[in-house]
Formats: C-alpha cells, structure tokens, sequence
C-alpha cells in the first residue's frame, strides 16, 4: 500500500532525473538548484511552498520554459531541450498541468483526445471511436462523469481534473507528472485521485506528482522531494521521515543539504554496485 513502500527494487536507471536546474524570469531566479531523480513503480511527491519552483520544475521538462542551465535525462539519456507537449509525449512523458486546464467548450470525449484525435480514411473525424475510446478509458479508471459528450465546461471541479488525469493515463507513458492534481477537490475526489495515482504505479510508472497536501503525499508517495525557494532541499522516503520533518524542510527550519541527498544516492548507487 502506498506510503509504506519504499521502492524496494528500483530500476537502476531513473526514469527522469533532473541535475542542478536553473531557470530565471528576468530578475526573478525562479529556480537555482533542483535536482532529483524518479524511478519506475515509484510515486514521487514535489512538495513546496507557493513560489517555491514547482510548476516551473514541470514546465522546463515540458518545454513551455527553456532551462537556463542544467540536465535532464529520460532513463539515463541526457534530453535536449523539449519543445512543448508532444515532443514530451514523445520522450514519453504525459502531464496534467495546474493551470493549463481542459478546453472548456469541447466535450469530455474530445478534450480526452486531443492531439491525438481517432480518424477515419486519416481524414474524418471518427466520433464513434472517439468516445467509445474515451468511455473506456473512464470506466477502467472507475471514473463516473456521465456522458462522454458533456461540454467540460459543466463539470465540477473534481470532475474536471479526473477527466484531465484521465486523459494523461490514455496517453500510456511510462512518466506521469502531476501539477497539484488535487487542488480544490472534495475528500471524496481527492481520495478518487489517489486511487488512480496508486494504479498508476502499480502499472509500473514513475509518477511524479506535485502536491502542498501533505495528507496525501504520506498516503501515497514513495518518497518526497522539497523544493524551497528554487532549490531542492532534499528528498526522504516516506517511511522513513515525518510530518515534522518534511515540514521543516519546507520552512527552511531544517536547511539545505549541502550535497545531493542521501535517499537519491542509494537509489541510484545501489543497483550499480550489484552490477558492475
Ligand atoms: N511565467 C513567469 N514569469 C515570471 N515569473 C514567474 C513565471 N512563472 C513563475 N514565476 C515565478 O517563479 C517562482 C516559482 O513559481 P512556480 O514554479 O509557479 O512555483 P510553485 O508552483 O511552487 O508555486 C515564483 O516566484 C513565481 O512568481
Ligand atoms: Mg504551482
């Protein structure tokens, strides 16, 4: 059950791993230092306070904003610059945005497919598959939110970031990043989403997930890195830190780690010491 996991055989190589990245808007260094690395069948919490990177974080490995230094590598390979959504895809990321949200006019089954809408002929619009694909999608993720031809725009909240995750998860990509995904939802939403991000791993993904509820993050990440101020100040497994801890890092009450953290390291070390 998730919280309790540690990820007891990771993959030696990180699905995605960012080094010291660095990126300013004009006088503003929005992010300095921020490093970490996410494995397969591991769910990893980004937690932080407001302004503290973590959206820029996910927006630099999807290419809406062009790092200013630093690396990122996609199963151990370093990846030049991405240029948006679908060169992302491509490298096999999907992402749920915070603030880049579903088109608000187009129904369920269309938002769920765009960029990828089914053809007929490569030519017509095929409507049937379209929402019978996006039906399947929400019934296997035991998401209830009626007709697949509703506008989105007459969805409540929680519905709406079921239907965006949803959309993520047909994209089938073995890294997932989540931007809040449970921001502004209901207890019984919330606990819905981490349903899906507990599957999610149990398909084998790396699922990174930003996220200020730390009621959540104890319930379902593996491990959790926090970011202060544009840095990474460090990351801890979740069974063996605390509330009180991630809180102080959080706070600045207990400080950056001069080097990169130790939970990080014997991740990535252990494996290659077994295999040479
Ligand atoms: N497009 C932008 N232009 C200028 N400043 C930005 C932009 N996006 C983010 N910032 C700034 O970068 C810092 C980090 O923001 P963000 O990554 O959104 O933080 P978080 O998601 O952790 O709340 C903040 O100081 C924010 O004001
Ligand atoms: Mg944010």
């Amino acid at each position: 059950m998730a919280g309790s996991a540690t990820p007891t055989a990771p993959a030696a190589v990180p699905a995605l791993e960012l080094r010291g990245i660095r990126k300013s808007f004009g006088s503003v260094a929005a992010l300095e230092d921020v490093h970490f690395a996410a494995y397969r069948g591991e769910v990893h919490a980004i937690v932080g306070d407001n302004g503290a990177g973590k959206s820029t974080t996910i927006k630099i490995v999807t290419g809406i904003h062009k790092s200013d230094g630093g690396e990122i590598f996609v199963d151990g390979e370093g990846m030049d610059a991405v240029h948006g959504a679908n060169e992302a895809l491509d490298k096999g990321i999907a992402v749920v945005y915070q603030d880049l949200a579903l088109v608000e006019c187009l129904d369920i089954a269309t938002n769920m497919a765009l960029g990828n809408l089914p053809k007929r002929f490569g030519l017509v619009l095929d409507r049937r598959r379209m929402d019978r694909e996006a039906a399947k999608v929400l019934a296997d993720l035991n998401v209830r939110v009626g007709d697949v031809k509703t506008p989105v725009g007459l969805l409540s909240g929680g519905q709406r970031q079921v239907v965006a995750i949803a959309r993520a998860v047909r994209m089938d990509k073995p890294i997932m990043l989540l931007d809040e995904p449970t921001a502004a939802l209901g207890v019984q939403e919330t606990a819905h989403v981490g349903r899906m991000i507990d599957e999610l791993r149990a398909a084998g993904k790396a699922v990174i997930c930003i996220s200020h509820d730390l009621d959540f993050v104890f319930t379902h990440a593996d491990r959790i890195t926090v970011l202060r101020l544009g840095n990474s100040v460090g990351t801890r497994v979740v069974a063996d830190t605390t509330r009180d801890e991630i809180v102080g890092m959080i706070t600045g009450a207990i400080p950056r780690e001069a080097t990169r953290d130790a939970a990080t390291h014997a991740l990535r070390n252990a494996p290659e010491e077994v295999t040479p």
